[in-house]
C-alpha cells in the first residue's frame, strides 16, 4: 500500500469479558485518532467466557453509543482476514505494562507476516487503569470485593446478576 487511505478504519480486537474502563479509554482515545473504529469481539475463544458474545455485544453497545464512529461486531478465524473483510488498516492494542509487550509482539509480528498491508498501533493504557484487567475484575468481584470505578456502572450491574445465579 502506497498512500494513506481518505478514511482510516481501525480494528479494536479482544474477548472483552467484560469490557472495563481500561477497554474504554483506549476507544474513547482511538475514536478520535481513526475515521471509523470497530470494537471486535473473538468468538472461537479458548477461554470459557462468563459472558457469551450477544451478551459482550450488548455490553458494549451500551457503552460505546456515545461516539458515532465506533461500532462493535465480532469475528471468527484469522483476525487479518476480519479486518481485511472490514476495510480496516489499523488494528489498535493497549499496553499495560511491560509483562503485555511480549504477546504483543508477538501477535503483531504474526499479524504483519500474515497481511503486510495492515499496521498494528500500539497505546499505552491510562495509569489509572494499567492494573486491571476483565480476569482479575471476575476474580474479584467474584470474591466478593469493590470494583466500582473499574467497569462501566452497567458491566457491574450485569456481574451483580450474573454472580447473584452461580
Ligand atoms: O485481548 P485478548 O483477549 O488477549 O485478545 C486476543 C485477540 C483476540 C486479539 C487474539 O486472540 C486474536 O487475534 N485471535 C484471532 C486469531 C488470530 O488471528 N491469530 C493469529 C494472530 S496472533
Amino acid at each position: 500500500m502506497s498512500a494513506k487511505p481518505p478514511n482510516v478504519i481501525a480494528l479494536y480486537p479482544g474477548s472483552f469479558d467484560p469490557i472495563t474502563n481500561g477497554h474504554l479509554d483506549l476507544i474513547q482515545r482511538g475514536s478520535r485518532l481513526f475515521d471509523k473504529l470497530i470494537v471486535s469481539i473473538l468468538r472461537n475463544d479458548n477461554k470459557e467466557p462468563l459472558f457469551s458474545v450477544e451478551e459482550r455485544t450488548e455490553m458494549l453497545r451500551e457503552v460505546v453509543h456515545v461516539y458515532p464512529n465506533v461500532e462493535v461486531d465480532s469475528f471468527d478465524g484469522l483476525l487479518v482476514d476480519h479486518a481485511t473483510a472490514q476495510s480496516a488498516t489499523v488494528l489498535l492494542r493497549g499496553i499495560r505494562a511491560i509483562s503485555d509487550y511480549e504477546y504483543e509482539l508477538q501477535m503483531a509480528l504474526m499479524n504483519r507476516r500474515l497481511q503486510p498491508d495492515i499496521e498494528t498501533i500500539f497505546m499505552m493504557a491510562n495509569e489509572a487503569y494499567s492494573f486491571i484487567s476483565s480476569r482479575l475484575i471476575k476474580q474479584v468481584f467474584g470474591l466478593g470485593g469493590n470494583i466500582t470505578g473499574l467497569v462501566p456502572p452497567s458491566v457491574e450491574a450485569r456481574l451483580q446478576r450474573r454472580f447473584s445465579k452461580i
